[in-house]
């Protein structure tokens, strides 16, 4: 009878192994691309209207590379600007999208793609404002900026501005509407689309553009090898029309 049992006992053990070590060999490598972004950027990121859905430039995009590195999901998750960085650190997100500039600060922390997208920033302010036409003319002056962006680093050395930070641009634009700021710093081809999908009946862009910068994607530092993934499928999609086609889509001919 004892004999038995330890047989019986023992086939149950073995059982138990058999399966854990079933379950271990079924386990799916990874298979979901999580990118984090800021999402009142249009046209980069946005909700579109009535919609939970992330959409825009950057979204298209990340959504193309990640099918191109062979990810079967592409979760998008919404976080503050000056969160995206820390939260690579943290590994909380895998890359970051968000029309975010190359810079050599940035870079100590994070790895960038290649660029892919040129932009530059640019001054708004409200419509009937005749006295400011262009950077030179914001000295002392109130600025509206979004947290942590070029724009506001822009705006920091211009000599005596007092200087207003907002979570996103179009509450730094809000301020500028209720003229409670005399201008807003921040990037040529999001200040354009907001001109002209809302902020042209009160707002206008003035001067030149004040920098030359480019939009790259960002890694983990301890990510180079998701860091070349990401390159190379960048570099597909552009040389197979995939990038154009996303480019024509948002921001029309090339
Ligand atoms: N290009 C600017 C920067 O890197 C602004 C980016 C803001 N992006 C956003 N999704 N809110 O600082």
């Amino acid at each position: 009878m004892k004999k038995i049992l330890k047989v019986v006992v023992g086939l149950i053990t073995l059982t138990v192994a058999l399966a854990l070590v079933g379950c271990g060999g079924e386990k799916q490598s990874k298979n979901e691309l999580l990118v984090g972004t800021e999402p009142a950027f249009a046209p980069f990121e946005f909700q579109a209207e009535n919609s939970q859905e992330f959409t825009g430039f950057d979204i298209d995009l990340i959504k193309a590379l990640g099918k191109e590195m062979g990810y079967e999901k592409t979760t998008i998750q919404s976080m503050g600007f000056d969160a995206l960085i820390p939260a690579l650190e943290a590994k909380n997100i895998d890359v970051a999208i968000a029309g975010i500039t190359i810079t050599e600060e940035r870079a100590q922390k994070i790895i960038f793609s290649q660029p892919y997208y040129r932009s530059g920033l640019a001054v708004v302010v409200n419509q009937e404002n005749d006295s400011i036409r262009g950077v030179e003319d914001l000295k002392g002056k109130k600025i509206a900026v979004q947290i942590g962006t070029t724009g506001a680093m822009m705006a920091e050395t211009i000599e005596g501005a007092e200087i207003k930070t907002f979570n996103s641009n179009g509450e730094a634009c809000l301020e500028l509407k209720n003229k409670a700021v005399d201008a807003v710093i921040g990037d040529l081809p999001v200040e354009s689309y907001f001109l002209q999908q809302q902020g042209n009946n009160y707002a206008k862009i003035v001067g030149e553009t004040l920098s030359s910068e480019n939009y790259g994607i960002a890694i983990a530092k301890n990510n180079p090898d998701l860091a070349k993934k990401l390159n190379q499928a960048l570099e597909t999609l552009k040389e197979n029309g995939e990038y154009n086609k996303i480019y024509a889509k948002w921001f029309g001919s090339i």
